[in-house]
């Protein structure tokens, strides 16, 4: 018998006898998870022959630049929870026009300490409306307008070589009524008719009332009905946006070979969009259920095979509780999730210049595993939902967040109502610097500049990676003329997706302009995160109540020195009593006065980072 080394040059080698130990690891999470959810499936034994088998191949044929990386993380799972991964979600046309642009942006975003990009979808979308790309035609396309695979591989190459990352946005949801199996549904073929769900006028009547609106303005009920297809197609968004049938496994087949391959062109990280919704039962909301949760860990499972570099984000904009599962049983699903919750409770908590629903929170996000981290936010690229907090608050205070912030009642907020589902509180539209009350023409030293900081600030002192959407580093402002674009204009979320200003962002080292003052202040902030290893610094947040209401207070006490995030929400200076260990000999990483005799004051909207000697 010819030896295996004598006739395998000894890289490959090396990679074979790592896929074998992967798959031995996760193969059998894989085969769990499924036989769950598609186990009593006649098709089940053929399809899990098949996805043994293409699980195998594809990790054979990583490609070899990324086997490093992979083998990297692999050896060092706690990477993940490393201080510092500063990442910066953008538009792509709206930011620098199209990828080459970015990948001429990308010393303007190292400057601010960004280490990774999270660029919003970038696939080919069906032509005219399509969500804001969330309506993909192809997933192996990237939009024409947005340049090509190669340059998207270009992107992710210049990026691994500033020991950066790339994570990309998979719509897996749902489609857009104009890709391939949605065209070969429509012209009768039965294997993609089974990639959708259609139902009778009467069934999906039914189950409307069963379903919780996404937007019941805009596109009321979750079913479109469509001749070709023979009845009503559940459509849970935009009529346009056509969900697909997780019950037929071919379906988490085929999601599973676009992920693959997106991975192979060098993409670090997939945001798995309405990871909610994957799965649909009579009876219930079809958000959260128990096989969404099994299909996304066997997706982990398998690129933990295949390419074990590479993470997954959970976009499920829920109650903590129903995104916590998200990160999965046993050795994982999602490595990253939202802190929806958290983002959320922190913008109630400015309203109110009370930390309570702040604490409520966080006490809830330190339920994660220790393996898995947050990505901590204050805005994003749609609405503030402030449904999504109540179990944590009753509705009145749900109520009064959302008019404080969408302009009902006076306050400093420059935001806008959007549409809610039936009993639930209107959302808000606005970009950070709106809803923190920065007025245009203001200067760096304007209470609504301190106020965005301090968000910012707080988020950056968490156990987690902190977002920065995409234009907030410098206060950008809303893009009021959207209404003004037939395609866009139908949609509120459009006011918070402006252009990216490069004249204004040319005044950002300029420490009294807005643009310097914030933009410096970021960057501080990225920088003073990124050494939080450095000074022992570990652990989950855990929230302190002090015993001053606008103070909003959390400790990490996880490594050898402890940690204290102090933050003052309210525009008068308060004065706190320290808890034990931080009252003599500690220091303030951010610069400020250290305490003395057991007390700090903080400056109106300050914000002080704590460490014990
Ligand atoms: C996600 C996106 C949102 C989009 C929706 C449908 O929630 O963040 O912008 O409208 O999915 O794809």
């Amino acid at each position: 018998m010819t030896s295996l080394t004598a006739t395998v040059p000894p890289g490959e080698l090396s990679h074979a006898l790592a896929v074998r130990r992967r798959f031995e690891a996760h193969w059998p999470t894989i085969q769990s998870r499924l036989a769950g959810v598609y186990g009593q499936d006649l098709r089940w034994t053929d399809f899990i022959t098949r996805l043994r088998q293409s699980v195998l191949a594809a990790a054979a044929a990583r490609p070899v630049v990324l086997q490093a990386l992979d083998a990297e993380r692999e050896a060092r799972p706690e990477w993940l929870s490393a201080s510092g991964q500063t990442t910066y979600t953008f538009y792509v046309d709206r930011f620098a026009g199209d990828l080459n642009g970015v990948r001429q942006r990308l010393d303007y975003l190292t400057d601010l300490g960004v280490r990774w990009l999270h660029p919003l979808p970038l696939l080919e979308p069906r032509e005219g409306d399509s969500d804001g790309g969330f309506a993909v035609k192809d997933y192996r396309q990237v939009d024409p307008r947005l340049g090509t695979m190669q340059d998207l591989s270009a992107l992710a190459d210049d990026l691994r070589s500033r020991g950066m990352g790339l994570i990309l946005d998979v719509v897996c949801n749902h489609t857009a009524r104009e890709h391939a199996w949605a065209v070969a549904a429509r012209a009768g073929d039965p294997a993609y008719r089974d990639f959708y769900i259609v139902v009778s006028p009467e069934e999906a009547a039914r189950r409307d009332a069963e379903l919780i609106d996404v937007f019941p303005d805009t596109a009321p009920g979750s079913f479109t009905p469509c001749p070709e297809m023979g009845g009503h197609v559940w459509t849970t968004f935009y009529p346009f946006q056509w969900d697909l049938n997780y019950a037929n496994p071919a379906v988490f087949a085929q999601m599973l070979d676009v992920l693959v391959y997106l991975a192979a062109q060098g993409v670090q990280g997939f945001r798995l969009d309405s990871a909610p919704f994957l799965w649909k039962q009579d009876g219930t909301t079809c958000r959260n259920l128990p096989q969404t949760y099994a299909i996304v860990e066997a997706w982990r499972a398998a690129l933990s095979i295949i390419a074990p570099g590479v993470v997954l984000v959970a976009e499920a904009i829920e109650s903590l509780e129903d995104v916590l599962p998200f990160f999965g049983e046993g050795s994982g699903g999602c490595d990253l999730a939202y802190n929806n919750g958290v983002m959320t409770a922190l913008w109630g908590a400015l309203a109110d210049q009370d930390a309570g629903i702040f604490r409520r929170c966080l006490s809830a996000s330190a339920g994660k595993p220790a393996r898995a981290a947050w990505l901590n936010y204050v805005r994003c690229h749609d609405d503030v939902i402030w449904n999504a907090l109540s179990t944590y608050a009753p509705h009145e205070d749900l109520a009064r967040w959302s008019r404080f912030y969408g302009g009902q009642d006076p306050s400093f907020s420059r935001g806008r109502a959007f549409q809610t589902a039936a009993g639930g509180v209107p959302s808000t539209n606005g970009m950070a610097a709106s809803l923190a009350g920065i007025v245009p023409g203001e200067d760096g030293a304007s209470a609504g500049a301190a106020r965005l900081a301090l968000l910012y600030g707080i988020i950056h002192g968490l156990d987690g990676w902190p977002l920065i959407y995409m234009g907030d580093e410098i206060g950008l402002a809303d893009d009021t003329q959207y209404a003004d674009d037939p395609l866009r204009a139908g949609d509120g979320r459009w006011l918070h997706r402006p252009m990216m200003d490069w004249s204004l962002a040319g005044r950002r080292g300029d420490q009294a302009s807005l643009e310097g003052g914030l933009f410096q202040r970021f960057r501080t902030l990225a920088e003073k995160a990124r050494m939080l290893d450095e000074h022992g610094v570990a652990g989950p947040a855990r929230p302190l109540d002090l015993g001053v209401t606008p103070v909003l207070a959390f400790e990490r006490t996880g490594g050898a020195r402890g940690f204290l995030s102090l933050a003052n929400l309210s525009g008068a200076a308060v004065s706190v009593d320290l808890p034990f260990g931080f009252g003599v000999g500690a220091m303030d990483l951010l610069g400020g006065t250290p305490p003395s005799g057991g007390a700090l004051t903080l400056p109106a909207y300050g914000l002080a980072w704590l460490v014990t000697p």
